[in-house]
């Protein structure tokens, strides 16, 4: 029996693998699989949530006012210049549906968020991947990428599954170089974090003036609400006219809008998310390189160490902290086989990984394997 094909560039489509969430023998794993907030959400935000399960029988408020308002109100930006997303994945996904077409393609990064590959070839496009500079952003090299055919450049900032972060200098010199037609996408899920770094910005000014910038954040990272898929993209108004013409009409559900506004203005919870961050990234780092790997700098929720012996060694480790219990994030798939991407946690989350890193070392001198935890006790 020969059903319908796909389009040709759907079979070509890696699907998108998420973080490890499972650890057998543990019921509750120890979860650094995936960036999320170690500190869960706001209490704001959840009590928004639970008190909007009064009106589950609504629909959404589509055009989520009160939402992009909030947004607006915070970052300086024209509310009708922000369009929601079920996540800011969604964002991605209807830049490339509205401006690629079979034969463009999307410029990415080298070590680029999977995402974005995904959402260009659903829309038909190729996908083009530009070296980067020690697994940072090369301008350069992205514009070498680009050809007639290029319509889409997408570039996070700072990144994922590296954690670099490239100076603003350096995303206006992209801009700058791009053709006018191009759309530059700046993923900025990471931005909060960045806080600090000499010469970051996230790039919200670019996309205030320039008529092909689209600057995307989400509440997944910073805010914790990632299971609730809500991110937002700002651009010119004639793109946000663009996504909003095919954007589905109830894409941001009203306990997701609800929640996301109490998150906004919980500015406790947000100011505690990013102490604990600034306070453990130093410290996951130095755990990292006392045992013998290579961290790359990073101005995110998390950190991404290189085994100078190779990707067994990181499958090793991977496998080793997942008997322990506790989960990471093995980047084969995003061609860093020798890497491994842990998310910050919480203090004492810090020393249990702490703890099984140690062990990891104790056992390789040993010449055997160590589980710190015995499985079922976490
Ligand atoms: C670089 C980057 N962009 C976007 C996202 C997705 O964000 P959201 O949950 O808003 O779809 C992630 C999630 O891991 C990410 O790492």
């Amino acid at each position: 029996m020969s059903g319908p094909a796909p389009k040709s560039t759907i079979l070509d489509i890696k699907p998108y693998v998420p973080g490890k969430a499972k650890a057998a023998g543990f019921a509750a794993p120890l979860k650094l699989s995936a960036n999320e907030n170690a500190l869960g959400c706001s209490p704001k935000a959840r009590a928004a949530y639970v008190a909007a399960a009064e009106n589950l029988h609504l629909y959404p408020d589509s055009k989520a006012i009160a939402l992009r308002e909030a947004i607006a109100a915070k970052h300086k930006l024209e509310a009708d210049r922000i369009v929601l997303g079920t996540g800011s994945d969604e964002i991605f996904s209807l830049v490339c549906q509205a401006y690629l077409s079979p034969g463009d393609a999307m410029v990415q990064p080298h070590y680029a968020f999977a995402a974005w590959a995904i959402a260009a070839k659903a829309a038909g496009a190729r996908v083009v991947s530009a070296p980067e500079r020690d697994y940072a952003v090369d301008v350069d090299a992205l514009l070498a990428a680009v050809d007639p055919t290029t319509r889409v450049v997408f570039v996070a900032n700072p990144a994922n599954p590296t954690g670099t972060c490239v100076p603003f200098a350096d995303i206006q010199r992209l801009h700058a170089g791009l053709p006018e037609h191009v759309v530059l996408v700046l993923d900025a899920a990471y931005a909060e974090f960045a806080e600090g770094v000499p010469g970051y910005e996230d790039g919200m000014t670019l996309a205030r003036t320039a008529p092909n910038v689209v600057l995307t954040r989400t509440f997944s990272k910073l805010h914790g609400l990632a299971a609730l898929r809500i991110g937002w993209g700002y651009a010119a108004a004639p793109i946000v006219d663009a996504l909003n013409r095919i954007r589905l009409p109830f894409n941001a559900a009203t306990p997701a809008q609800a929640a996301a506004i109490a998150a906004l203005g919980d500015s406790d919870f947000v100011a505690r998310s990013l102490t604990l961050v600034r306070e453990m990234r130093p410290r996951l780092t130095h755990a990292l390189t006392n045992a013998g790997l290579r961290t790359l700098p990073s101005a995110t929720n998390f950190v991404t160490a290189l085994f100078p012996e190779g990707p067994e060694a990181a499958r090793a480790m991977e496998l080793h902290l997942a008997q322990c219990g506790i989960l990471v994030r093995g980047l084969s798939g995003y061609d860093m086989p020798s890497a491994l991407r842990v998310t910050i946690g919480s203090d004492p989350e810090m020393l249990e990984f702490e703890c099984a890193l140690r062990g990891s070392a104790a056992a390789k001198r040993a010449g055997g394997s160590l589980g710190r935890n015995v499985p079922g006790s976490s």
